[in-house]
């Protein structure tokens, strides 16, 4: 299989420009599930970047003590203390993942899904809960995207030697599962089963903690919008990568840090 250089115009084929006279409910309502009470950072980072992508409203569930601060950080969105998808719900999209621990409490997170219909993005904690749990992908009745760098690679799917075998796993994974996989690291590689992707933008200034959470973020942004999984992976990852290395214009690799990179994706987008 062909793997596509993911540029400049795999960029331009997929991003819809936004129409004049749009309002906040053709951009869709984003509803974020990330960190917990000592990874308040990954709220933040997440929900910064998922806003920064052009989603129309969000809605972030928190924890009471981190109301304040989070309130604060981010006035744009808005907040829910508990977690309850209905088909009444006014989400379009769902990111569930960074920094909400892998204990019996976010579990409830996953189970609360098993009913909805709405595309969803599984990160980090959430990718972690699915192999601790050995959650069945069955209970999967929507289109979602999984996220996982190499480790979380390797627990949900076994060992792998190198990264031609998870490319090859990834692949094989998408198409049974029905899903879109986006193996992170350098190169970062995506795949539905069917077309393969490889990204041309990044830098080693995001290898730090918190990377992750922005790429969910962004994809989250851009499934609420109304692009499919892949399109939203194909934007999301390139797009991070890119605001990235419009990063290193004002910073280093060692001194970029992922708000640097956010504040960026205005740029990115330009
Ligand atoms: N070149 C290009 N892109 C890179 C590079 C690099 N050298 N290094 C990292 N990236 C990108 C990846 O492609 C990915 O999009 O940065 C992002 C890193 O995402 P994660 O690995 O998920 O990192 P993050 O979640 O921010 O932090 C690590 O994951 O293992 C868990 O609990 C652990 O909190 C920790 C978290
Ligand atoms: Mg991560």
């Amino acid at each position: 299989m062909e793997v596509v250089k993911l540029d400049l115009n795999c960029i331009k084929n997929t991003y819809k420009k936004r129409p004049c006279d749009s309002h906040k409910g053709t951009h869709g309502h984003a509803l974020l599930i990330a960190g917990s009470t000592d990874k308040m950072g990954a709220t933040i980072i997440a929900s910064r970047a998922c806003l920064r992508s052009g989603v129309g409203l969000l809605t972030v569930v928190f924890y009471p003590e981190n109301k304040s601060v989070l309130f604060n950080s981010i006035p744009e969105a808005m907040y829910a203390n508990s977690c309850v998808i209905s088909d009444s719900s006014p989400y379009q999209a769902i990111g569930i993942g960074p920094g909400i621990g892998v204990d019996e409490v976010s579990l409830q997170y996953i189970y609360e899904l098993y009913e909805n219909k709405l595309p969803v993005i599984f990160d980090a904690d959430a990718l972690n809960l699915i192999a601790k749990y050995k959650i069945d992908w069955k209970k999967f009745n929507f289109r979602f995207v999984l996220t996982p760098h190499l480790k979380e690679f390797d627990r949900l799917f076994g060992e792998h030697d190198s990264e031609s075998e998870r490319r090859t796993t990834a692949i094989q994974k998408a198409k049974d599962l029905n899903c879109v996989i986006v193996l992170k690291g350098h190169k970062t590689f995506i795949t539905d089963g069917i077309h393969t992707f490889e990204n041309t933008t990044g830098n080693s200034g995001l290898a730090k903690g918190g990377s992750g959470d922005a790429l969910t973020g962004m994809i989250t942004s851009f499934l609420a919008q109304g692009y499919t999984t892949l399109e939203s992976a194909i934007l999301g990852v390139y797009l991070h990568g890119l605001a990235a290395d419009i990063t290193l214009q004002t910073q280093s690799e060692e001194s970029m840090l992922i708000t640097d990179v956010i504040e960026n994706i205005g740029l990115a987008f330009k």
